[in-house]
């Protein structure tokens, strides 16, 4: 499966939602996941996201390894996304900031 990991909060750019053939991202508040049952690892999706935040399941960074179960956790409880929406307008401002898991809203 492909993980949507740590940049993603806060920058929500949602590019990745158009691309997915079979419609798998799920939408939190500031976040976006990725249901692993669903994902067919076509790989479209990680080019898509500007700020380089998702990554195929073998290639997540050791300090991501807890975005495994949160994508999984949250695919079952958010709803689903399909379409581009605008970023947060402090998008910007937030990529590449390291542990943003702390702002997580659910
Ligand atoms: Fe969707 Fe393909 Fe990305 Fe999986 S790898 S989430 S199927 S676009
Ligand atoms: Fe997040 Fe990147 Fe998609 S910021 S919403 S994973 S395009």
């Amino acid at each position: 499966t492909f993980v949507v990991g740590d940049n993603c909060i806060k920058c929500k750019h949602t590019d990745c939602v158009e691309v997915c053939p079979v419609d798998c991202f799920y939408e939190g508040p500031n976040f976006l996941v990725i249901h692993p049952d669903e994902c067919i690892d076509c790989a479209l999706c990680e080019p898509e996201c500007p700020v380089d935040a998702i990554f195929s399941e073998d290639e997540l960074p050791d300090d991501q390894q807890a975005f495994l179960e949160l994508n999984a956790e949250l695919a079952e409880v958010w709803p689903n996304i399909t379409e581009k929406k605008d970023a947060p307008a402090d998008a910007e401002e937030w990529d590449g900031v390291e542990g943003k898991l702390q702002y997580l809203e659910r």
